[in-house]
């Protein structure tokens, strides 16, 4: 049997040994050392931040600016470029509404993929019917965004562009380096929706040149509720906070004015998730240790293993064959996805099914809904050896399931 050594270090194995967790993409599992920041925070500290004039406080303070100063390092970008957030969702919100929003005119265009996820197209639909903006589609290329393809969509009319680094149905890695670079010379504002990316590669916000991005701390096993927005310095400075009350102000006057902080302060309004941010912190270094290197070999030795097993069986269809990351989405043929799901939880395997947040994916697949496998590093080739076990007698699906 297969020792992953890293399965120790998460307690819910322990708690569910029968569970197989092949949902990776949706929610990642917690190893303890998250844990124990959360619960460091409420054993040992416990207070407010940004407030007290004691040391307990200072010490909540001081513990926060840390992580800000790990999540830098981690994506590879200024202190003063990260802004805490309630996740990734929150995250493009704020920038569409705080700071695209307010360069956007009549007839301008925005740019996005069939393939996003809702949280990287309804604030762009909102700001473009605000706007008067128009929401523009790249072409897909075999269910991809090509670098080519974006570049035709271009027109002198586009301001913004908004892609998922990785998508979260097939997994698909766009060349965002290149597509950044094109849309600079167009002076276009490129954002990147790092769900999905930022648990499996590493990420430079230096290297990519991207002028936002947007990630959650639970997808790489880090609390819910915490998130990062990354901006540069220079378009932070004009992007307005969605939310505003203490913590982020300066000066409040009666008469109706105020001022903000001029850092990334000003979009942390009210208290701070701080057990939240120190948890995102102790999964930051977590990632590190176990290493980029080490994640990407493992999900692939599990997504090969899973792909070559499903592609011999009639019944299965796959659609992302040719994907880049852990993802597999696929279905049993003449068997809706929610159907199949229930059948693979019968087995205590947990997939996703559906449409995976994606609406305007569908069209794509030609499927309306399918199930989604994904991967994560502390999973098992014998996990995957049950998965494959199920999955072969889905043939005989209601057989199978009764
Ligand atoms: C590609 C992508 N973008 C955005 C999100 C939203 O993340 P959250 O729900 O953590 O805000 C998800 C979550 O599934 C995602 O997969």
């Amino acid at each position: 049997m297969e020792i992953n050594k890293y399965k120790e270090d998460y307690p819910f194995f322990k708690n569910n040994p029968e569970v197989i967790f092949f949902d990776n993409a949706s929610t990642a599992l917690k190893p303890k050392c998250v844990i124990e920041a959360v619960n460091h925070y409420y054993n040992d500290l416990c207070v407010n931040a940004h407030r007290g004039d004691y040391y307990l406080s200072y010490k909540v303070d001081v513990e926060i600016e840390k992580v800000r100063k790990d999540v830098a390092k981690f994506i590879d970008c200024e202190e003063n470029e990260v802004a805490f957030s309630s996740g990734a969702t929150e995250s493009l919100n704020l920038i569409a509404e705080g700071y695209c929003k307010k360069i956007l005119q009549k007839g301008d265009e925005i740019l996005i993929s069939e393939l996003e996820h809702a949280s990287n197209v309804l604030p762009w639909f909102k700001i473009a019917k605000e706007t008067g903006a128009v929401i523009k589609y790249v072409p897909l290329e075999n269910k991809r965004i090509t670098v080519e393809n974006f570049a035709n969509a271009i027109t002198p009319k586009t301001k913004v562009a908004s892609f998922a680094y990785i998508s979260n149905v097939l997994g698909y890695k766009i060349d965002a380096k290149k597509m950044c670079e094109i849309a600079h010379k167009h002076h276009i504002i490129f954002v990147l929706d790092g769900a999905q990316s930022t648990p499996h590669i590493p990420v430079s916000m230096k290297d990519l040149d991207c002028d936002f991005y947007a990630f959650s701390a639970h997808k790489l096993g880090g609390p819910t509720g915490v998130g990062v927005m990354y901006g540069k310095a220079k378009y932070l400075q004009d992007c307005d906070p969605l939310v505003l009350g203490g913590g982020m102000n300066k000066v409040i006057e009666k008469d109706g004015t105020y001022t903000v902080y001029n850092s990334v302060r000003k979009f942390e309004a009210g208290t701070p998730h701080i057990e939240g941010i120190l948890g995102l912190g102790a999964i930051i270094k977590y990632i590190q240790k176990v290493g980029f290197a080490y994640i990407q070999k493992k999900e692939k030795e599990l997504r090969d293993r899973a792909l070559t097993a499903l592609k011999k069986m009639k019944h299965i269809e796959v659609y992302n064959e040719d994907n880049e990351a852990n993802t597999i989405a696929f279905n049993i043929k003449d068997v809706f996805a929610q159907d199949a799901a229930s059948y693979f939880a019968k087995y205590n395997i947990c997939l996703r099914a559906g449409q995976h947040c994606a609406k305007l994916t569908d069209g794509v697949m030609n499927t309306y809904a399918s199930v989604r496998c994904s991967f994560y590093f502390y999973n098992t080739i014998e996990e995957v050896d049950k998965f494959i076990e199920v999955a072969s007698k889905g043939s005989d699906f209601l057989d199978a399931y009764f």
